[in-house]
């Protein structure tokens, strides 16, 4: 009924403990209303004295007060442990997928993630404030009344031990057919979040190809699937309440006839018959709280469920078995027997398969290969973003599982076929790497990337919002500022770039050549292409096909082989030149 997983959440042992004080008080107040309350009328109905009537009220108002204020404190410590704990779920969400990188977002999909981290948060707060509450009134408050019921009456106390593993069998029958409901019902929801997202992203695609009311249609079916599994749940837990509710009103009721005919009878005091009828309601109470919420918390359980297992996904990967090196001419770094697939060990499709391959120095090494060929999937491997399944990797004569290094990390500037720009200033955008760099600096490095005269066209400069939400950039202009990034970040030695020009026209690519010459100087440059021109620039080229190496060595060796190179240039030279 809990996830044992929980308990590892910070505070969760310290929170149930109190809980359980505060609920065993909370028990002996309710009782202590009923006892009082059910003396205060007794004593009034065989005309007592006055004081035996006021003293007993007196103590039922206190009990009644004393009740409502333990459960204010219950409420202010469970909100507090919600809200603190769901905050440290979120920072352990984003720092798990800000480390796992873009492997994970595209395996759960960013409607997911957002989804997850979001809205799937807001409801995991809501489950924390009903869960350990009623959970803990559940299973500490019916015992100790209906202790107190035996000692009154043996009869009653067992009528009200029958009737609760019937409600409790009830509860597990429809909890379960509420909880296969709402599974279905989230992950409806998860479908709907990634849609909606995707087709928000595509929509000016969408838009351009006249393809957007038919895709709207969709999102339209997929909501509406939502609102059908939405409702289907909605009627499980209306049909679980109501048959709850009948049931144990239906155990008093049988609970008030005896009494009541033990009364007539006379076999049977007033004071234990009227203390067991104030009593029951409050038994049941609890149940009834618990199965009502049980309903509302499903969705907060599911999302928690599914942070959960984002949480627990395996982070493969030690980033601090590198210790901290230089990168110069003579660094190098050995590549042998490296394996990756997409879809796990011992998979038969292996997505990576680098046989052996040293990248030295301030060496340009192109890596080309048509489509599909695996360029991608070495350079992440290379940046570090990929675990390889299995791998004998040197960075600098120091033996590595895989790349993601702090201190190899650090070194590297990426710089992806689309460049991400982050909302805030263009100066903030260009100081990404090195956020203490000073205007002068930063001016500098916009200079060497060729963005002076665009940024004198811009009224607020290097004040000027951008990304997302700001003021629209071009494609050209967006690679430059990428440039500007990796001309400040003097100090990492090792350029990564995967095919930064493929989108953009020849034009602004022959424009951005210029600048990306400077930068290559004194740097280890890894360049994923489709058009062969860069080649020129380069001095290694390794050729890819079907994740392997196919061919490496310099651009003139392999021209003079007839291999992979050159087949590669004879298929793409009618298109690409
Ligand atoms: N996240 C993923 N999950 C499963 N398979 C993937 C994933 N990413 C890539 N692949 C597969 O791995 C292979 C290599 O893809 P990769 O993106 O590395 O190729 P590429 O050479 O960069 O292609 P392109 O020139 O089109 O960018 C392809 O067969 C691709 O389908
Ligand atoms: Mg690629």
């Amino acid at each position: 009924m809990i996830d044992k997983r929980l308990f590892r959440l910070p505070g969760t042992k310290k929170l149930l403990l109190m809980l359980a004080g505060l609920t065993l008080l909370q028990a002996f107040v309710v009782l202590f209303q009923g006892k009082y309350l059910a003396e205060a009328l007794v004593n009034s109905w065989e005309q007592k004295p006055l004081q035996t009537i006021v003293n007993p009220t007196i103590l039922f108002v206190v009990a009644f007060i004393l009740r409502h204020l333990f459960n204010l404190i219950n409420t202010k410590i469970v909100e507090n442990y919600a809200s603190n704990t769901s905050e440290e779920i979120r920072s352990q969400l984003l720092d798990k997928v800000y480390n796992a990188g873009p492997e994970m977002i595209s395996d759960e999909g960013t409607g997911n993630l957002v989804t997850s981290s979001l809205d799937g948060i807001d409801l995991v707060e809501n489950y924390f404030k009903l869960i350990f509450t009623k959970l803990m009134n559940m299973s500490i408050i019916p015992p100790v009344l209906l202790i107190y019921i035996y000692m009154q009456n043996i009869a009653s106390g067992i009528t009200l031990t029958i009737i609760v593993p019937l409600v409790i069998l009830f509860m597990i029958i429809l909890g379960l057919a509420a909880q296969a409901k709402a599974d279905s019902q989230y992950k409806q929801y998860t479908i709907l979040s990634n849609h909606f997202l995707d087709a928000l992203r595509g929509l000016p695609t969408l838009k351009m190809l006249g393809l957007s009311k038919r895709y709207a249609k969709n999102i339209y079916t997929v909501s509406d699937e939502y609102r059908r599994r939405t409702m289907n749940t909605l009627r499980i837990a209306i049909l679980s309440t109501f048959a709850l509710d009948w049931l144990t009103t239906l155990g008093i009721a049988i609970l008030a006839v005896f009494l009541g005919l033990g009364l007539i009878n006379g076999s049977f005091p007033l004071f234990p018959a009227l203390v067991t009828l104030i009593l029951a309601p409050e038994y049941f109470l609890p149940l009834r709280d618990f199965s009502n919420d049980y309903h509302a918390t499903l969705n907060g359980k599911n999302a928690l469920n599914s942070i959960f297992e984002i949480l627990e996904r395996p982070t493969k990967a030690k980033d601090d078995e590198l210790t901290d090196f230089d990168w110069n001419e003579n660094s190098q770094v050995e590549i042998n027997n490296l394996q990756f697939s997409f879809n796990g060990v011992g998979n038969n499709e292996v997505s990576l398969d680098i046989d052996k391959l040293k990248l030295a120095g301030y060496q340009k090494i192109g890596v080309i290969g048509k489509s599909g060929s695996g360029k991608t999937t070495l350079i992440r491997t290379i940046g570090g973003f990929i675990i390889p399944d299995s791998a004998d990797i040197k960075i600098n004569n120091q033996k590595v599982a895989n790349f993601k290094q702090a201190n190899w990390q650090k070194k590297l500037t990426f710089l992806p076929q689309s460049p991400y720009l982050f909302a805030g200033s263009l100066a903030e955008n260009i100081a990404f790497y090195k956020p203490e760099s000073t205007e002068a600096e930063i001016e500098k490095a916009a200079d060497a990337a060729g963005l002076t005269e665009f940024i004198q066209t811009l009224s607020d400069g290097y004040k000027t919002q951008i990304g997302e939400g700001g003021r629209g950039i071009s494609g050209g202009q967006q690679q430059r500022i990428m440039l500007a990034r990796a001309f400040l970040a003097d100090d990492r030695h090792v350029l990564i770039f995967d095919e930064p020009t493929a989108h953009l026209d020849i034009e602004t690519e022959y424009a951005l050549k210029k600048p990306m010459e400077k930068l290559f100087q004194n740097h280890l440059v890894i360049f994923a292409t489709h058009r062969l021109h860069w080649i020129k620039e380069m001095d290694y080229v390794i050729v890819m096909d079907n994740g392997q190496i196919a061919e490496q060595g310099t651009p003139d060796e392999l021209r003079n082989h007839n291999g992979a190179y050159s087949k590669l240039i004879e298929n793409m030279r009618g298109d690409q030149l």
